[in-house]
């Protein structure tokens, strides 16, 4: 199995000893004290100084001393790390909730991660590892998370193949690794994951790794097992998050799949020299495009606080859209524990429409304009049915006030980045309906932070 073991002995006070085999663990040392943790977040406020101790090691924790060993028992070497992410960035920082200061941190860290590859007009993934050559030869994308970052697999889905042309597979890590998938040698797998430390993810990293098949991992914590293990990584800058409800990981997260997905697209020349510039000068904008739909979030705390007696809420959209649907689904189960389901919108008719009855909240997203009047038709045959409607898409699309009782406008982008944009309300949504019912919003009921198990 897996572990993380701290022992204490009666013979040996002041000592503590500790062993990990693919469970995370961490170890802290800031003035005569040392620290043990499952990742870094949980000692930031104590200490930046870290030491990684890696699988099959063990070691002495004395205050402020620590000794590495191998199983042998033989002394080993360990360099002691300084983590960039400060203290403050671990801080409630005035707000009354982690969640709701990360939902407000998404402009500067999706900022933050573009500019780590965006240069001006080109993209240079040189510190990712990819090069030209790893780009062309890649046949088959197969992206693997869990959750949220699932859910960020299945939008980058339809940008990576509609830019890129590279059919893309996602899978969840839990399916993924018992599956004994067929993998093409020329493929690459994408493991997604802010903690780098979920262990179905992992573990399908190290079953991809086995077969022979490159590997790159989007991972948000330095040194984490995903980041030391995968063949390329791509660190989002989404810095420590705290609250268990992913916000602004999934966002960056979000945006270096866009990054990939132009790059790529450039380099296999599947798009003109003005497509790639107009495309990286869009990426660009999101993050004040956020920024302006926090400035309206009043309108949702005000929808949110009519919507606390739900039971049962349906998300639903086609495309991109009904990736978007997912995860606004998820935040607004994982927090708010009212039951939710995403729907692919043309799903509804063979068979989920019957549970649509009076006043069962239906939140229609409608960003992708060519799958618009589909959407609306769907949501008037749950209207007809009873249901209660929100209608969330684009400035300019107003002739959606025919059709739902509730309205949110996102500011217009190239469709294919329309889910960076349209979560924003869908988090405030299930954050707001969580704080209206008294919740606990940072650490929801039978949830943690980081999955390491199984
Ligand atoms: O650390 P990871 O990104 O690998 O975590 C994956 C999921 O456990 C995570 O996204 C989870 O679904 C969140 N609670 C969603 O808010």
């Amino acid at each position: 199995g897996s572990y993380a073991l701290a022992v204490m002995f009666n013979e040996y006070p002041e000592e503590i000893y500790v062993a990990r085999k693919d469970s995370p663990m961490i170890l802290g040392v800031e003035d005569g004290k040392s620290y043990i943790a499952s990742d870094v977040p949980a000692i930031l406020k104590y200490t930046r100084n870290v030491y990684y101790i890696g699988n099959m090691e063990m070691a002495r924790v004395r205050k402020g001393e620590i000794t590495f060993y191998n199983l042998d028992g033989d002394e080993i070497e360990k360099e002691l790390k300084t983590i960039d992410w400060n203290a403050e960035a671990a801080e409630k920082a005035g707000y009354e909730h982690f969640m709701m200061k990360e939902i407000h941190e998404q402009p500067k860290v999706v900022g933050d991660t573009i500019n780590s590859v965006v240069k001006e007009d080109f993209i240079d993934l040189s510190n990712v590892g990819l090069s030209e050559e790893d780009i062309k030869e890649i046949s088959q994308i197969y992206i693997v998370a869990c959750g949220s970052a699932y859910h960020v697999g299945i939008a980058a889905q339809y940008v990576i193949e509609d830019l890129a042309k590279i059919p893309v597979r996602v899978e969840l890590g839990s399916e993924f690794r018992y599956r004994n998938p067929l993998l093409d040698k020329n493929g690459l797998v994408v493991v997604i994951s802010q903690s780098g430390e979920t262990a179905d993810s992992l573990a399908a990293l190290r079953e991809a790794k086995e077969k022979g098949v490159r590997t790159l991992g989007i991972v948000n914590v330095v040194g984490s097992s995903i980041a030391r293990e995968a063949d390329s990584v791509f660190y989002t800058l989404a810095g420590p998050e705290i609250a268990v409800a992913t916000t602004k990981a999934y966002s960056t997260q979000l945006v270096a799949t866009y990054a990939l997905a132009i790059q790529f697209a450039k380099v296999r020349g599947e798009i003109s020299e003005e497509r790639y510039v107009e495309l990286i000068e869009e990426v660009k904008t999101l993050p004040e495009k956020i920024a302006k739909i926090l400035e309206d979030k009043e309108r949702i705390q005000w929808f949110a606080s009519k919507q606390v007696n739900a039971h049962d809420v349906f998300f639903v959209g086609r495309g991109i859209d009904y990736a978007i649907c997912m995860e606004g689904s998820l935040k607004m189960k994982e927090i708010s524990y009212i039951h939710s389901e995403a729907y692919a919108a043309g799903e509804l008719k063979h068979g989920t429409i019957s549970l649509i009855e009076d006043d069962i909240l239906v939140v229609g997203v409608l960003t992708q304009p060519e799958l618009y009047e589909k959407t609306i038709s769907n949501m008037l045959e749950c209207k007809s049915r009873g249901a209660y409607l929100m209608g969330l898409t684009t400035f300019g699309k107003y002739n959606i006030e025919d059709t739902a009782d509730f309205t949110v406008y996102i500011p217009k982008t190239d469709p294919l980045f329309a889910t960076s944009l349209a979560v924003i309300p869908l988090q405030l949504l299930g954050y707001y309906i969580s704080v209206a019912k008294g919740l606990d919003v940072d650490k929801p009921r039978n949830l943690a932070k980081s999955v390491t198990v199984e």
